[in-house]
């Protein structure tokens, strides 16, 4: 087995060995891509991402009647990105006015947009009902306040739905866990707060309370969380219902769909996700006698991680006698920062030579300075040479989305590839663009 098909799961689904034979992606040679675009470079499958858009709609409206695929945007947005998004028919969740521009720059529909975040600024709220998008989704008591007094001269009421935390935890990083009682994020059920924003929310003339969001954490690899916080949700809805006439539209369960990093750990498919939420979202409410909600999902990761590739070019190398090779690439923690602040673990295969069986064990390190700054530790590749291009799977979710200019460094260029066509879709940074917002000469 060569590289390629050992990697298949994690690769994009147009993945193959090129005529050279190359890694290549989109029927685009990767080899040819790092020497025309420089590296690092991130290149993102087209029919990987428009695959898996499909995947969710299909998969979830299969099985119900009423459902809204929204793609959560902080996984990694862009202009070329949103009008895809847009053309596959998804909604999308937002948490800045920066990702509300990057909607709004392609004339992205408003009405499903959702606006997330534990602290919307007043601008950025007053950014979104000018775009009038679809849904609000409050997180607390302050935004409430703010919300009802932006809208207020506006003459119309505001769509909201509000984050509840139901206390699930999902197992999954204490980094981005958010469901449970002690989070930064929601009005909790079990303190009698939620209950308290949903009495507020309808007693506001400037909102229209559309139902309840919450949002677990990610990536869960396990489907009982889902089927645990939808009973709790539906739980509190009911008791909102009777004792406050609360009609429960909509439900979002938000995100957190795994997604594949490694060969060996390979999330649920869609179908189940789709399967597990969807009876439990039935069975509870026909248990409570409450009509059917509309049902929102928000994957981010799923929708992007396998469509990106990272290209770096190997430079230098260390070998420290009996402990370790360490092989350097031209990039690392500011490009993709998750190995070092989660301990995320990727795979990786050489992408100028994926037939070459022989294999030694490395560690990748970036080429930042700091000591954490590796992106692989203690892999199996082909001995590396100075000069290779070393492909990084399943690297398209919140790699470029959280990159930094750590050591002023230029953030990298992305690509778009299809059909044997690449598109430059964000150009490297240049030392112009490090300088741009710096003031001097001073006044
Ligand atoms: N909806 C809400 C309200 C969220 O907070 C998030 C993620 C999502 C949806 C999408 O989750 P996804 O389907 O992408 O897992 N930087 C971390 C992930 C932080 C996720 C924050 N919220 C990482 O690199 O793993």
């Amino acid at each position: 087995m060569n590289a390629i098909e050992e990697l298949k799961d994690v690769l994009p689904i147009t993945a193959a060995l090129s005529d050279e034979g190359h890694l290549a992606i989109g029927g685009c040679d990767t080899v040819e891509l790092a020497r025309r675009f420089g590296t690092p470079l991130y290149v993102f499958d087209e029919e990987t991402v428009r695959g898996m858009c499909r995947a969710f709609c299909q998969e979830f409206a299969a099985r119900y009647p009423d459902v809204r695929v929204v793609y959560a945007c902080k996984a990694y947005i862009g202009r070329a990105l949103a009008a895809l998004l847009a053309e596959e028919g998804l909604g999308a969740d937002v948490v800045s006015g920066g990702e509300l521009a990057f909607l709004a720059s392609v004339g992205f529909p408003p009405d499903t947009i959702y606006f997330h975040g534990n602290n919307k600024s007043e601008a950025e709220l007053a950014e979104a009902l000018a775009y009038g998008i679809g849904q609000v989704v409050v997180d607390n008591f302050h935004e409430l306040e703010l919300l009802s007094r932006l809208v207020g001269p506006l003459g119309r009421r505001q769509r909201v739905l509000l984050r509840v935390s139901p206390g699930v935890d999902p197992h999954t990083h204490a980094k981005t866990t958010t469901g449970v009682l002690d989070s930064k994020f929601g009005f909790p059920i079990s303190t009698g707060q939620a209950e308290e924003a949903v009495a507020l929310a309808m007693a506001s003339p400037a909102l229209e309370l559309e139902g309840l969001h919450f949002h677990l954490g990610s990536p869960i690899f396990e489907l009982d969380p889902y089927r645990e916080a939808i009973d709790i949700v539906l739980s509190f809805a009911s008791e909102m219902r009777q004792r406050h006439g609360l009609e429960l539209r909509e439900l979002s369960v938000g995100g957190g769909f795994a997604a594949q990093y490694l060969p060996e750990a390979p999330p649920p498919p869609v179908s189940e996700y789709a399967e597990a939420i969807v009876a439990a979202l039935r069975q509870g409410c026909q248990r409570r006698g409450l009509p059917l909600p509309r049902l929102a999902i928000e994957p981010g990761r799923a929708i992007v991680a396998r469509a990106g590739v990272a290209l770096y070019t190997v430079g230098a190398w260390k070998e420290v006698p009996g402990v370790r090779r360490y092989v350097a690439v031209d990039g690392g923690m500011a490009d993709n920062i998750r190995p070092a602040l989660y301990g995320s673990r990727y795979s990786a295969l050489v992408a100028n030579k994926p037939l070459d069986g022989r294999r030694q064990r490395v560690t990748v390190a970036g080429k930042y300075c700091e000591s954490g700054d590796v992106l692989l530790w203690d892999v199996e590749l082909p001995p590396l040479e100075p000069g290779d291009v070393l492909a990084v799977p399943a690297a398209g979710a919140y790699a470029p989305a959280m990159a930094s200019n750590y050591n002023a460094s230029l953030r990298p260029a992305i690509v778009f590839v299809r059909d044997g066509r690449a598109r430059l879709v964000r150009r490297r940074e240049t030392y112009d663009d490090l300088m741009r917002c710096e003031v001097w000469p001073q006044e």
